[in-house]
C-alpha cells in the first residue's frame, strides 16, 4: 500500500509538539505493515537545508503566485518530498508564527499551497508514483482531502488524522476565490465553516476516513464541550471516526541508549536515573535534595493545564517537593511559573524555550511527569515518560485516560497502577492528585514497582501501525492478513 503523508512538522527535522513525532515516527512504524508512505512537507529552511541530495521531481511556474519546485530525497530515514517555495516557507524559526508570536498572515495560502500540491501528486504529478491514499494531518494539510473531492475524479482515497481540535485554520471568506476550488466547494459539503472557509472543517467533512488519535478523544470531541464547532459534523460522520492511539519512537526514545541522559538504564538498574536526577537539578538551578521532584515538559498553555500547575506550586515546595519546568508558551503563564522560581530559589527551576535534548534528560531523572491538561487528544509526554520509569501525573482527559492506569485502590491491590490521574481538571482535584503521588512516592518498594511496570508498557506503534494499516486496506479493498 503506498500512502502519501502531508505533514506541517516533521521530527527530526521540524517540530513544535507532538505532530512532529507521530509524523516522524509513523513512516517506520508502517513499513512492517507492508505500507510505503512518503511525506510531504514545506520546504522551510530547516528542511531544505538537509536536501542537498535530493532531486527535483515537479516544478511550478504559478502555484498560488509563487514559483516552486519539489524535491524528492531521502533524509535521516525519512523518504520526504518537499515543496520548495521560498516565498511561502523561506522564514527562519516557528513555522507558522512570525519572531513577534503572530501567526503569517498568509498562512492560508502557504497551507493551501501544500494541500494542493498533495492532491496533484495523488493524480501523478510525477512520473512513476502513485500514491493510493492521502492521510493529511491536522488543518495545515486539511484541505488535501477538499483538493481530491472537488478534483478530476480519480481512485484516490483520503485520512484525515486530527492532531488538536483547538488548530482548526479558519480563514475569512475573501480567500475562497483564490483557494483554486469549484464554486460549490463553498459548502456545507465543502470548505464553508461558519461564513468563512475552515480547512479542518473541510478535511473532516471531505475525507474518506477520519481518525483522531485516541479513542477517548475520539468521543470526547462529538461533544460541544470538546468538538469546538466541529462536534455536529462528527456526530453525522461517527461511523468513518476512528480513534487511533499514538504510539512512541523507541529508539529515539530508550533510556537503556540515550546520548540525552547523562546515566543510561534500564528497568533492572534503576538506580541509574540518580545520576540524571541530580544533573538535572543541576540543569533547573535546583539544590540536590532526595525527595520526589516533580517535572513538566510542556507547550505553557491553557490545554495543558499550566495556570492549575502554577496555583499548586506552593503545595509542592511546601510538601518537601521541587519542581523543574521546561516550556514556552503565554507570557502570562511563563511569568507565573518564573516568578514561584524566584520565591522558592533551589525547589522550583524554569527552563524556557525548546531544547529537545534536556527533555529526554527530564524524563530520566525527574520521579513525576506532570500532565494536567484540560483536553489531551493523545499527549506523549506521558507515555516518554512511562518508558523511562518517571511515573505521570495526568488529567483524565483524551489520550491521558486511555494510556495511564490510575493507581486507585483495586489497581494497586491488582499491581497495575501506571500513574495517577485525577478529575475534574481543576486546581483542587490537582491537589488531591499531588498528595496522593507523595503518598505512593514515600513506599519506595511499591514505587519502584510502580516504575517498573510503566517501563513495561507497551508504548510502541505496533498495535495502532497495524490499525492504520487496516483502514488503509479497507479503504482501498485490500485485505491484511490480521485485518478484523
Ligand atoms: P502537544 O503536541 O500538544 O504539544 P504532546 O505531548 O503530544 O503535546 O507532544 C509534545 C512534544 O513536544 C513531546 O515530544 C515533548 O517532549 C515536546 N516538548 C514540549 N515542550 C518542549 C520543550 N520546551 N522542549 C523540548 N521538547 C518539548
Ligand atoms: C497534538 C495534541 C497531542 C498529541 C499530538 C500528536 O499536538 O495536542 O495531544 O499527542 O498532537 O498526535
Amino acid at each position: 500500500i503506498e500512502v502519501l503523508s502531508v505533514a506541517s512538522e516533521i521530527y527530526p527535522l521540524i517540530k513544535t509538539g507532538g505532530l512532529a513525532d507521530v509524523a516522524g515516527a509513523l513512516p517506520g512504524a508502517l513499513s512492517e505493515s507492508g505500507v510505503t508512505m512518503r511525506t510531504l512537507v514545506p520546504g522551510y529552511p530547516a528542511v531544505i537545508g538537509k536536501m542537498s541530495g535530493g532531486r527535483e521531481v515537479a516544478r511550478f511556474d504559478d502555484l498560488f503566485g509563487v514559483s516552486a519546485r519539489l524535491i524528492a530525497g531521502r533524509v535521516e530515514g525519512l523518504d520526504l518530498i518537499v515543496l520548495d517555495a521560498p516565498s511561502l516557507y523561506e522564514r527562519p524559526g516557528n513555522p507558522y508564527m512570525g519572531p513577534e508570536g503572530w501567526d503569517w498572515p498568509d498562512n492560508w495560502k502557504r497551507y493551501a499551497a501544500l494541500s494542493w500540491v498533495a492532491s496533484e501528486l495523488g493524480l501523478g504529478l510525477v512520473d512513476g508514483y502513485r500514491p493510493q491514499i492521502i492521510h493529511a494531518h491536522d488543518w495545515q494539510a486539511g484541505l488535501a482531502p477538499a483538493y481530491v473531492k472537488f478534483g478530476p475524479s480519480s481512485n484516490i482515497k483520503t485520512v484525515m488524522t486530527v492532531h488538536n481540535m483547538a488548530f482548526q485554520g479558519t480563514f475569512g471568506a475573501e480567500i475562497f476565490a483564490q483557494l483554486k476550488l469549484p464554486a460549490h466547494a463553498f459548502s456545507m459539503e465543502g470548505v464553508e465553516y461558519y461564513g468563512g472557509v475552515g480547512y479542518l472543517k473541510a478535511g473532516v467533512e471531505c475525507a474518506d476516513v477520519v481518525t483522531t488519535v485516541s479513542p477517548t478523544y475520539a468521543a470526547e470531541i462529538r461533544t460541544p464541550e470538546f468538538g469546538m464547532g466541529l462536534d455536529g459534523l462528527l456526530n453525522n460522520r461517527s461511523s468513518t471516526v476512528h480513534g487511533v492511539l499514538n504510539g512512541i519512537d523507541m529508539n529515539a526514545w530508550n533510556p537503556a541508549t540515550d546520548p540525552a541522559l547523562a546515566q543510561t538504564y534500564t528497568a533492572g538498574t534503576m538506580q541509574g536515573r540518580l545520576v540524571n536526577k541530580r544533573a538535572v537539578q543541576e540543569a533547573f538551578g535546583l539544590e540536590a535534595l532526595d525527595g520526589p521532584l516533580f517535572a513538566v515538559v510542556s507547550r505553557l498553555t491553557w490545554q495543558k493545564g499550566i495556570d492549575l500547575l502554577a496555583a499548586n506550586i506552593e503545595l509542592i515546595v511546601d510538601s518537601g517537593a521541587q519542581l523543574a519546568v521546561l516550556g514556552s508558551g503565554d507570557a502570562e503563564l511563563e511569568n507565573a511559573v518564573r516568578s514561584a522560581a524566584k520565591d522558592h530559589p533551589g525547589k522550583v527551576g524554569l527552563v524556557t524555550g525548546y531544547n529537545e535534548k534536556l527533555s529526554h534528560l527530564v524524563q530520566g531523572g525527574a520521579d513525576v511527569m506532570m500532565v494536567p491538561s484540560r483536553f489531551e487528544p493523545c499527549g506523549l509526554t506521558q507515555l516518554y515518560a512511562l518508558r523511562y520509569g518517571c511515573v505521570p501525573l495526568v488529567s483524565r482527559v483524551g489520550g491521558l485516560n486511555d494510556t495511564i492506569i490510575d493507581a486507585n485502590v483495586v489497581a494497586i491491590q491488582a499491581e497495575v497502577a501506571t500513574g495517577v490521574q485525577f478529575a475534574p481538571p481543576s486546581q483542587s482535584a490537582l491537589a488531591d492528585a499531588i498528595r496522593r503521588m507523595l503518598v505512593l512516592y514515600a513506599d519506595e518498594k511499591s514505587w519502584k514497582k510502580m516504575q517498573r511496570r510503566g517501563m513495561k508498557s507497551d508504548v510502541s506503534w505496533e498495535t495502532s501501525a497495524n490499525r492504520y494499516a487496516q483502514l488503509y486496506a479497507s479503504l482501498i479493498g485490500y485485505s491484511t492478513d490480521d485485518s478484523q
